[in-house]
This record gives structure tokens, sequence and C-alpha cells, in this order.
């Protein structure tokens, strides 16, 4: 596909033409028709608060899950919003049943905030975090096999992640999924970064055996900051209980009753999802946008190994819309200080502390373009990065 032809030019995004925006993968961006469309709930809520909330929420929320349902190819009766990926994850940890001497299996690739929830989670449990090294450069087979060598008979609970965070790994779920799921195992998948990267279909994920899939809104899918989604083939234990724990409150759907109203907040960003999924749809179905994406990407990331040297780290299949790329830091500089370096030239992207190896992430979405390497290059060189 002609790379330009599916594009959302910047002017369009709420997104600032002063910065050079190269990770969309952290904290997403929204199309201004998005931002206007939250504007707009948010303002018929504080006219009225009672009469939006008592009258017109239900119904809304219900209409936003049904459209993001259809776009995940998920049962809307599974299917609540949550304020982000995080809460998504934690809230699904919470509804596994765990017992002493359990083993819980994550990879090294886990996601800092989630592996945090986990620790902790064993701990007050008596349970055990089993860590997997998948090591760079990527091999599918290779962690395939990783994990299934971890899987004793005291594993009880598996959380991946779908696309991860500091390496930006698809990861192999059709391949690792299915004996975790013939030993009858709880899964939980981690998909902050899929929806809007990937062709995400969390029927098929479930017949994979998926308990508990939490993803995020406001990253690939460009809706504004806290929305993100929990589908619960599982018995759900809310992490905050609200009025939906007394059996006549809310709807007849007690996923729905005990997770649309957690206490007063504001749900413009949630019922702004389906303008979100329109606003995408405007300019290509998702997967000519996932292609795109994909395929600057790589562009992107041929362009700095080809300016830096360094080893292409993960298979062009096991990439989404994001990709790591090795860097050597310049003496004396930490990750973090040239993630700071590179925000204060104009440059938003992060540097990864990766054990061994400092990494940075790129992402393309719409708004990006295969010219921006060069910017970026420049600047590297400036701030002392010269190899890879
Ligand atoms: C793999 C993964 N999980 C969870 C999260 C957390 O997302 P959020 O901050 O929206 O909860 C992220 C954020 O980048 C992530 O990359």
């Amino acid at each position: 596909m002609d790379l330009a032809s599916a594009a959302l030019p910047i002017d369009q995004w709420a997104l600032s033409p002063d910065v050079v925006h190269l990770n969309h993968g952290s904290y997403g961006g929204c199309p201004r028709s998005v931002i206007e469309t939250a504007t707009e709930i948010r303002a018929q809520l504080e006219a009225a608060p009672m009469v939006f909330y008592k009258l017109h929420w239900q119904p809304l929320v219900d209409r936003a899950r049904a459209t993001l349902a259809a776009f995940l190819h998920a049962p809307a009766d599974q299917l609540v919003f949550v304020p982000n990926a995080t809460h998504g994850v934690a809230t699904a940890l919470a509804s596994c049943t765990l017992a002493a001497g359990d083993e819980i299996l994550i990879t090294d690739h886990t996601y800092r905030a989630v592996r945090n929830q986990l620790v902790r989670l064993a701990a007050t449990h008596g349970a055990r975090v089993v860590v997997v090294p998948v090591p760079l450069p990527f091999d599918p087979d290779q962690c395939v096999a990783a994990i299934a060598d971890a899987t004793t008979t005291r594993t009880r609970l598996v959380v991946l992640d779908h696309l991860t965070s500091p390496t930006a790994i698809l990861m192999p779920l059709e391949r690792i999924l299915p004996p975790l799921r013939d030993r009858g195992l709880q899964i939980v998948i981690d998909g902050a970064h899929a929806a809007g990267q990937l062709d995400l279909d969390l029927g098929a994920l479930r017949a994979l055996g998926v308990t508990y899939y939490a993803g995020n809104n406001h990253k690939w899918l460009c809706a504004p900051k806290s929305t993100g989604f929990l589908v619960a083939a599982g018995p759900i234990r809310p992490l905050v209980t609200s009025h939906g724990a007394s059996a006549e409150y809310g709807p007849d759907n007690r996923l729905h009753a005990e997770l649309d109203w957690v206490g007063t907040y504001d749900p413009a960003p949630q019922l702004s999802v389906p303008a979100a999924i329109a606003a995408l749809a405007a300019v290509a179905t998702p997967s000519q946008i996932h292609a795109r994406n994909h395929a600057l990407v790589l562009a992107l990331r041929d362009r700095v190994l080809a300016d830096l040297g360094g080893t292409q780290l993960v298979p062009d299949a096991a990439l989404g819309a994001m990709a790591a790329i090795t860097i050597t830091l310049p003496p004396n500089t930490t990750a973090g200080a040239l993630t700071d370096q590179l925000l204060r030239a104009g440059f938003e992207l992060p540097i990864v502390d990766w054990p061994g190896q400092p990494l940075l992430r790129i992402s393309a979405h719409l708004y990006n373009d295969v010219h921006q390497a060069e910017p970026l290059l420049a600047t590297l060189r400036e701030l002392g990065v010269t190899r890879g």
C-alpha cells in the first residue's frame, strides 16, 4: 500500500506540529474531531449532571460498548470499560484464583506495573512469580519453547503481553496458548498496545484459552486518555466495590452493573471511543491502517539501522507499528537522561533501559512519515549517539 495515501496529517490531530511525535505507543494521540466529541459530551454532563447520569449515561455506555465490542470481535456482555490497561490487568489479577505454592508465569518483557502487581499478589497468596527469559534478538521458536518448558504442575496463572512494551514484540500467542489452555490454566493477556495496532479478534483469542484480556483505547485507537477495556470470560472481583454489588442495582448483566459505575467519573473519554473508531475508519479500514503503520515503522527502523548500525532485534513478522532499536549511549549518560534531552530537543520517543543494551523505541501512526528519520538521526548525533 502507498504509505502516503492512508495518512491523517498532523494538523488534524491535537498533537503539536512543533514536536516530532514518534511515541504513539506510550500515550497515544487524538484526532481533533475526537477531542471535540469528548468536549461536547463533557459540556452536556456538566450542564445537567443528574439528567446526564440518570437518563443518558447507561444507554450511552451500552452503545459505546457495543461499538467497541464489534471492533474487537468480543462479546459485549463480557466487555467493560476501565480507565486504562493497568486497571484492567489489576482487575483481572484480583479475579484469579491462587493458593500457596502456585506459580505465576511471566516473561522478562512484562510491563513493570504488571510485574509489580504480581509480586504483591504472589506475596499475598504465598505464590511465586516465575520469570521466563526471552532473549534478544527475538526468536519466536525459543519464546514458545521457553514458556512451555517453564510450565510445571504448580503453574496456575500465566500473564503475557500481546505486544511487549520495552521491546515491541508481537508475542506468538497462537503458538504459546493452546498447551496452556489444555492444562486449564488461567490466562491473562495484557493487550495495552493491541487495539488499533493489530487486527484484533478477541473471539479467536478466547478460543485459544484467554480468560481475561485487558487493553487500551487511548493508545492506538486514538481515544482521549483514561479509557481502556477488560474482556472477562471468567468471574470478576472488582477492585472497587460500588452500588452494583447489590443485586437490585443496575443492569441485569452483573459484570456491567459492578464495573460500569465505580463511583462518579468523567465518562467523556469512554463515550468518545466510537468517535475515535470512526475517525480512523474515515481514513482507511483497520487492516489497511495496521499494514500502513507496520510498513512505515519498518522503513523508519531500517533508516536508523542503516545510519547507526546495529542488529535487527525482532523479525519483521513479530512487529506491529512499533520497533525497538539498539543504541550505544554517549559516555556518562543514562537512558532516562537521553530521553529527557530528546524531549527538550523536540522529539517524543523513549530510550528504554533494557539490561545490557539501551533501546530506542519508535512508533508509527497516521501522522508519521519516513522523513522523520533524518531529523531524529541528526539530533541523536548532536546528543552524542553515533552507534547502534
Ligand atoms: C504492555 C503494557 N501494559 C500496560 C501498560 C499500561 O498502560 P496504561 O498506562 O494506559 O494503563 C502499558 C503502557 O505503555 C504497556 O506498554
